[in-house]
Formats: structure tokens, sequence, C-alpha cells
């Protein structure tokens, strides 16, 4: 018999055609609840598939007696409670490095479209307004631009490489001085003030939560842009909209909302703002090698009793042997 895999999140066919032969997959999405699907599975489920927003119930987490692993196709985890998972013996895995490139791209993208008023721009030439109106308003520049970057991990440091092409001055604010590139800022408000435009790339959950709050989008200004591509717990909307309603605050672009899939209306009413689904890593390349090292983590828990890419958090830990319970 097959070990059984919880699958929380949307898997590939090319992720079940690996998964498939080693594992039987349950998707939960397919169980008659949670009392039925602990009485038909529980002890057999020995790791579950998700993402870091679907996450894993601590409760059902926690009826789960043979569970070791718990792997999130994505590099964020802040839906899944890694205290409660280590104190379990369950190993959580996520999915750095592979999606560094787009994710930046991305910031990269809304820092761009939003300076140049990409979006307006081209829906007044689609509307014919140019040959009756003549040429729109001139943009704000993105040469020689002061970029601060709140976060710098991998992908904040990915993200300086790419402005650094555009001769911009590169600020971070980080919970300490990384040995890289760039002027480490203490101080999130002042790095804000001598910033052109704000690049939230930092992990989301309870110790980030409105980091981005009415001081810092007061100091970055009203010539200034922020961009977010972490999660929308780190922004606060409602100051945000408030910022970009009275022109304390220039412009934004937003890959993240802080109740995505719903956008405030008030942010799709304005011109000022470029609005994507949460698509920082969303090109198939990217997601196929998402999918391809959650199957690898799956797989070499199953073959060799290890994973790969296990959270910071966990990277001391071991997933307990099959069949040994909590
Ligand atoms: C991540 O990897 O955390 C991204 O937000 C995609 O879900």
């Amino acid at each position: 018999m097959k070990p059984k895999l919880l699958v929380v999140a949307p898997t590939t066919d090319a992720m079940t055609s690996r998964l498939g032969k080693a594992f039987e997959m349950i998707p939960l999405s397919a169980t008659d609840g949670e009392d039925a699907l602990l009485a038909a599975h529980g002890d057999r489920i020995v790791a579950v598939l998700t993402d870091g927003h679907l996450g894993l119930a601590p409760n059902l987490m926690a009826q789960l007696p043979n569970l070791a692993v718990i792997a999130a196709n994505g590099v964020g985890y802040d839906a899944i409670d890694v205290g409660a998972a280590a104190d379990q013996g369950v190993v959580v895995t996520h999915t750095p490095d592979v999606l560094n490139d787009e994710v930046a791209n991305c910031a990269i993208l809304l820092w761009m479209a939003t300076a140049r008023r990409l979006v307006p721009n081209d829906a007044y030439v689609r509307a014919g307004r140019w040959p009756i109106e003549g040429n729109t308003g001139l943009t704000d520049p993105i040469q020689n631009r002061t970029v601060g970057i709140v976060g710098y991990g991998r992908i904040g440091q990915t993200i300086a490489r790419r402005a650094a092409a555009f001769d911009a001055e590169i600020l971070y604010h980080a919970r300490s001085a990384k040995d890289a590139p760039g002027e480490f800022c203490p101080d999130l408000v002042e790095m804000a003030a001598r910033s052109d435009v704000l690049i939230v790339i930092t992990p989301g959950g309870p110790a980030t939560r409105h980091l981005i709050n009415v001081d810092v989008l007061a100091a970055l200004g009203p010539q200034g842009i922020l961009v977010n591509i972490a999660r929308g717990s780190v922004v606060d909307e409602a100051a945000l909209i408030a910022a970009l309603t009275d022109g304390t605050l220039g412009g934004a672009g937003l890959d993240v909302f802080e109740n995505e899939p719903q956008v405030p209306a008030a942010l799709i009413a304005m011109d000022n703002v470029v609005l994507t689904p949460h698509i920082g890593s969303a090109t198939t390349a990217t997601r196929a090698a998402m999918g391809a090292l959650v199957c690898d983590n799956l797989l070499s828990y199953l073959e060799h009793g290890t994973v790969l890419t296990p959270v910071p958090e966990h990277s001391d830990l071991k997933p307990r042997p099959i069949g040994e319970s909590v």
C-alpha cells in the first residue's frame, strides 16, 4: 500500500504524474468533510501538499498522527503554523530560489508600469483619444532613482541587481545588515523619506503585519511609488487607499492585497495604481520549477527520509520516519 498524500493546493499534471507513482493522492476538495477524511485516511497520511495561502488548518494537522512533511508550493508559508508543526515533529518545506528571478522581474515591471503610467497610456491609445486630444502628460523617470527595498533576502537582492541596471541608488531595510551591495537602513521611515520607490518583499505573517503604515507612506511622499510583491498583510491597505486618495502618496504597483482575491473598489477606481492578481512567480517555467521542487521534497522524504528545502525555522529538523507516529 502506498503512503497517503493529502493534497490541499492545486497540482499540475506533471506533479500528479510524479507523485502518483509513489503516493496515494487524496485531494482535500474531493473528501466529504474533515470527519470523513480522518476516518478514511487519517492515520495513513504522511505528507500534505499545500501552499502559503491555503496552509493547513492547525486542528487538522493535529489529527494526522503519522504526518511527517508539509510541502508548500511557494516561497511564502505564512498560512502554516511552523511552530505547531515542529512540536508535532512535522517538517515544512517551501520553494526558495527557483522563483527569485521572475518575482524580481515582476517587481520591476510594477515599478515601471506605475512610474510611466503604462496602463492609462495604453487605455488612452485604445480609446482613440491620441489623434483627438494629443499627447499625454509627462511621467516619472526610471533612471537614477533611489530605490528602497523592504526585505533583503534572495528576492530583495535580485531586485536590487535589476534596479542597479537603471543606475539606482539602493537602500534596504531588514532585521540586520547583509553582506550585499546597498545601504542598510535600520529606520524604515527614514529610508522611505529618502526613496523614490519603495519595494516590499518581506515575508508575511504577524511579525510584518502593517509594517508599511501611515508614517511610512507619508515619508515616501507625493512623488513616491510603493510596490508590494510580498503579502497584502504587510501594507495597511486602508492607510494606503487614504494616502493615494489625498495625494500623500504618488502611486502604487500592487500584486498582493489584504483580502485577495477581493480588491477594494477604491483601488480599482484609481488610475495611479497598477493592479495584478498575485502573479509574481506565475510564469510557465517558474511554476514548473516550483512544482518540481515540491515533488523533489516529497519524494526525497519517501526515498531518503530527508527533505531538500525546509523552511529556515526547520533547517535542523529531520522528518519522522514513516510509520513512527506521534
Ligand atoms: C510565493 O511563492 O509565496 C508566492 O506568493 C506565490 O504563491
